[in-house]
């Protein structure tokens, strides 16, 4: 998290860490007359092709926000159907992301997930932990307040316990707390399915992002889409507060 004091003005055109709100599924399956459910089926094929692409274009860390601490409130069979097809991805895909090297990590309140699912998570992070490849983060169950509320339940446990001054509470102490503690904010965002707005995701962690938004249903997501996101953040400078003339003449 301290990455933007750290490396102030990098000007690297790819971005280091991408994160996704996988947003459309709903209105995509609307769109063709299907259930819902048949949207975030098809939406399994873009988050493949999401990695892919991350892959091949350098990025170090993607972290795609699969289901919201507020999606527990969606219709039981919504629910069901999304948590069934978050086991099948998972027993379907992780040899292959392993054969490609990818480093696999849960993010969210996972004790909140049934047994079954939970297994499958620890089996996931533990085949893949020493992998060097993307480093691909999920956030499942996660909510960016929930997040912070938590972060700061650790940060008063440390104070109780004498082992933190508050005085020496901090951003990089604060960050150390959080679920993306280890890695460095992400440097771009993407929203698909048109909504302009954070929905409860990264809440502390976007706090510099560059943010960009399509139209386009996540189903329907792929190399190309992606490309036109990575386009838009090689052409901006990100100053930090900075004035543009200080960025240039570093
Ligand atoms: C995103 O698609 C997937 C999840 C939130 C789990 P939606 O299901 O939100 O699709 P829309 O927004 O209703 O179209
Ligand atoms: C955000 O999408 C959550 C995920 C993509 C997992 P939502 O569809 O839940 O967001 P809102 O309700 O439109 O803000
Ligand atoms: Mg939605």
């Amino acid at each position: 998290m301290s990455e933007p004091s750290a490396k102030p003005f990098s000007d690297s055109s790819v971005p280091r860490h991408v994160a996704i709100i996988m947003d459309g599924n709903g209105r995509w399956a609307n769109s063709k007359g299907k259930p819902r459910r048949a949207g975030h089926r098809a939406g399994v094929k873009a988050v493949r092709s999401s990695i892919e692409t991350a892959a091949q274009r350098g990025i170090e860390f993607l972290t795609l926000f699969a289901f919201s601490s507020e999606n527990w409130s969606r219709p039981e069979e919504e629910v069901s159907s999304l948590m069934n097809l978050f086991v099948e991805a998972l027993r379907r895909e992780v040899d292959e992301l392993h054969r490609n090297n990818v480093k696999l990590k849960f993010v969210g309140a996972l004790n909140e997930l049934a047994t079954g699912l939970k297994n499958k998570i620890a089996l996931a992070e533990d085949k893949t932990a020493n992998n060097t490849g993307l480093s691909l983060t999920v956030a499942m169950a996660y909510g960016g307040r929930w997040d912070i509320i938590e972060a700061t339940k650790a940060i008063a446990a440390r104070v109780a316990e004498g082992a933190l001054r508050i005085d020496d509470i901090n951003d990089a102490e604060f960050a150390a707390q959080l679920e993306l503690s280890g890695l460095p904010d992400p440097d771009l965002l993407i929203r698909t399915g048109g909504e302009q707005r954070i929905s409860n995701f990264l809440l502390w962690n976007l706090a510099y992002s560059e943010l960009w938004f399509t139209d386009v249903l996540w189903p329907e997501f792929d190399a190309a889409i992606f490309d036109q996101a990575l386009s838009y953040y090689s052409g901006k400078q990100r100053r930090f507060g900075h004035t543009g003339d200080q960025v240039e003449s570093v």
